[in-house]
């Protein structure tokens, strides 16, 4: 570790001699008969510095927070738009015909105990949970309208009344820490506008011996496909309601400190299934 004091480097490892030449700064300084008032008023503009500094990190830190709100809230109305139409093309026969509902079924099929489905959407995974291993289930979403739909869907399988359906950020879920023991992710990720965070949030609600499953969009490791996807992500995203197709899911993963711990690419790569431990 370096530190700069008075223009002279300090290692940690070198403290003496770093001593020293602060020392001699000093009294270079006093030396050259810097008058007090002058040093004073250098102290002022510099604190005057510092907390000019502070107050403009506070308000980039605050219009951070108020886009990253706008953008939230662009999405929430835009999925509530969606609602009514999402599953006529992204469930049912187009679904069927890329073998998405199999997928589903197989990664889905081995959630157990307290499950957590993250951006729920209509709930087109609802089918594919086997509940006699599901203690408990809860599930989120920006958007009333998609949670309503997904409320719907499992009115219609045999989840019961106990079932939670709750509208909440997936960066911020309102949950304590280790709640959960199987968290199920499905082309959310693509979606949410900080993926690391919601990663996070993911390892935080998980319990050290719980499990995440991810079915998401992926850059495609088949020939020159994932060039492609880099080239188009723009206009994909702009079409195809905010989904960003060229994600390198397992990197994300490990950002968030959780590590993967299976991966299996489908439909030549463009999609990739992992299953992540919340512990190292
Ligand atoms: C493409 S849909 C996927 C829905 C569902 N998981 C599926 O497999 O069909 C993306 C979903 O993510 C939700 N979403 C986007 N950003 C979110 C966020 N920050 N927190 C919670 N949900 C979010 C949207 O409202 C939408 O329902």
């Amino acid at each position: 570790m370096t530190t700069t004091t008075l223009g002279v480097r300090a290692s940690a490892t070198g403290g003496g001699r770093a001593r020293g030449e602060r020392r001699d700064a000093r009294a270079r300084a006093s030396a050259t008969g810097t008058p007090r008032a002058t040093r004073a008023s250098g102290r002022r503009d510099a604190l005057g510095k510092v907390l000019i500094g502070g107050v403009a990190l506070a308000m980039g830190d605050a219009s951070a927070r108020a886009r990253a709100s706008e953008e939230e809230n662009a999405i929430r109305v835009a999925y509530d738009g969606y609602a009514s139409t999402y599953d006529d093309l992204d469930g049912g026969a187009p679904a069927r015909a890329l073998g998405l509902d199999d997928l589903r079924a197989r990664a889905l099929g081995s959630a157990s105990g307290d499950v957590l489905e993250l951006a729920v959407g209509t709930g087109l995974n609802l089918p594919a949970y086997d509940l006699k291993r599901v203690t408990s289930f809860t599930a989120i979403d920006l958007s009333p309208g998609m949670l309503a739909k997904a409320k719907a869907r499992s009115e219609t399988l045999a989840f019961g009344n106990d079932a939670r359906f709750i509208e909440a950020d997936a960066t911020a879920l309102p949950f304590e820490d280790g709640s959960f023991d199987f968290v199920v992710d499905t082309f959310s990720l693509c979606v949410i506008e900080d993926p690391v965070a919601a990663l996070r949030e993911v390892r935080r609600v998980l319990r050290p011996n719980g499990r995440a499953v991810l079915i998401e969009h992926s850059k495609s490791d088949v020939g020159p496909l994932g060039a492609y996807q880099d080239l188009t992500s723009k206009p994909v995203k702009t079409m195809s309601k905010g989904c960003v197709w060229n994600q390198d899911v397992e990197a994300l993963i490990a950002q968030s400190g959780m590590r993967v711990v299976k991966t299996q690419r489908a439909l030549l790569g463009l999609l990739v299934v992992v299953e992540a431990s919340p512990s190292l």
